[in-house]
């Protein structure tokens, strides 16, 4: 019991403390859709460098979970990483493999992330994936909610259109009255490569003198104007920048999308910078679920509300009420192993006049539509 009061004592001093006692000897990391561009490159990253964050004498395994109905190419993924010197261990599995299936892939997960579905070919929007991707993350969900501990589990959401999606979602578990175990908490959608691209665009006009990438918070959405990048929070980097110098640094945030589906020219969007956004965020959770930290602040896009509608968590009131009473929204906020614990909504408060009224009018008005077709969508119905 001295250990456990010691314990407790450092994790209120000191955020960086291991929280030893709870450190699970078994940490699993699913992947939907791992065969595709995002899944292939996440699973090689993951493969990679997750074990780095084990610490010294820990016993804990690192477990990546491959997931995807193309079942040849996630053969040849699993073969192909099973090669790689490290410490993580690896299972693959596809829909009627025989093997258990999607039951087997997700048993026990404790991060799941959803790179599943079908990316954007020119001249698409991200709203155009909607009734092909929302119907597959429904069945997706599905499984989940059969086969996963929803009181325990991370969904971590990549699939486009993710405003849209992380509502269809929440409805698709209320379905199947198993939000009441708190989930809404830990289903957070990606949107971390926006603040990658935040970061890189500004570096590469306004180099800091540093020698570190400039941090530049993104909040509200996913696509396009909704996509609200906070470069008022980097005055010094941008003071040199004329109005329209900033006015095409943030468009080329909000539509740095387009840039790669052009490129690429019918053959897929984002993949290899997605996939190092969303390893990034992975590590996060990774170092949260092994103890490294007790907690962590992050952009991401949740839900505000829970099934009864009641805030999730503190904050939820305060940012609704500067939203438009919106459901989802990505801020800041400061995750624990129970989920999102509080939500960070001062950011809003710091807006300069160009990004408050004119930035988020527009993301709002958006953002308010893509989130009502997700809530709107019945699988049953497609
Ligand atoms: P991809 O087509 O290369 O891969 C998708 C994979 O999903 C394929 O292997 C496919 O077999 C699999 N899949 C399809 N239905 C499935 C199901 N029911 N269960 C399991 N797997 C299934 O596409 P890519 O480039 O990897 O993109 C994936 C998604 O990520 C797209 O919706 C794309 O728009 C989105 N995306 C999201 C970003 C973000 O910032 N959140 C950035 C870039 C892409």
């Amino acid at each position: 019991s001295s250990l456990l009061v010691l314990h407790l004592g450092r994790n209120n001093i000191n955020n960086q403390m291991p929280h030893l006692l709870s450190s699970p000897s078994n940490l699993k990391v699913a992947i939907l859709g791992a065969a595709g561009g995002i899944g292939q490159s996440l699973s090689l990253l993951l493969k990679t460098q997750l074990h780095y964050l084990i610490q010294a004498n820990s016993p804990t395994n690192i477990h990546l979970s491959l997931y995807d109905i193309n079942k040849e190419v996630i053969d040849g993924l699993y073969a192909d990483l099973s090669h790689i010197d490290t410490p993580i261990s690896l299972s693959a599995h596809a829909a009627n493999d025989g093997k258990g299936g999607i039951h087997a892939a997700l048993v026990d997960s404790d991060i799941i992330v959803i790179p599943a579905g079908m990316p954007r070919k020119p001249g698409m929007t991200r709203d155009d994936l909607f009734n092909i991707n929302a119907k597959i993350i429904s069945q997706l969900t599905d499984s989940i909610a059969e086969s996963c501990d929803l009181s325990k589990v991370f969904i971590l959401l990549i699939s486009n259109p993710v405003n849209s999606l992380v509502p269809v979602v929440c409805n698709r578990l209320i379905s199947h009255h198993k939000i009441d175990k708190g989930i809404e908490k830990r289903l957070l959608g990606i949107t971390n490569l926006d603040l990658v691209r935040a970061s890189t665009f500004l570096n590469e006009l306004s180099p800091s003198n540093n020698g570190r990438m400039p941090y530049v918070p993104v909040i509200g959405g996913h696509s396009g104007d909704t996509i609200v990048p906070v470069f008022s929070s980097q005055s010094q980097l941008i003071s040199t920048m004329d109005e329209p110098q900033l006015k095409h640094l943030i468009s080329r945030v909000q539509y740095g999308g387009d840039e790669i589906v052009k490129a690429k020219n019918g053959k897929g969007s984002a993949t290899l910078s997605m996939a190092h956004a969303a390893c990034k965020i992975v590590t996060n959770f990774t170092n949260l679920l092994l103890g490294n930290v007790n907690s962590f602040e992050s952009i991401n896009y949740i839900p505000l509300l829970d099934h009864q509608n009641q805030p999730i968590c503190k904050g939820s009131n305060e940012l609704m009420s500067m939203i438009d009473n919106l459901q989802f929204f990505a801020i800041p906020a400061t995750v624990t192993s129970s989920g999102v614990n509080e939500i960070n909504y001062d950011i809003l408060n710091h807006l300069n006049s160009y990004e408050k009224n004119e930035l988020i009018p527009i993301c709002l008005m958006k953002l308010k539509k893509n989130i009502n077709s997700g809530l709107e969508f019945n699988v049953e119905e497609v």
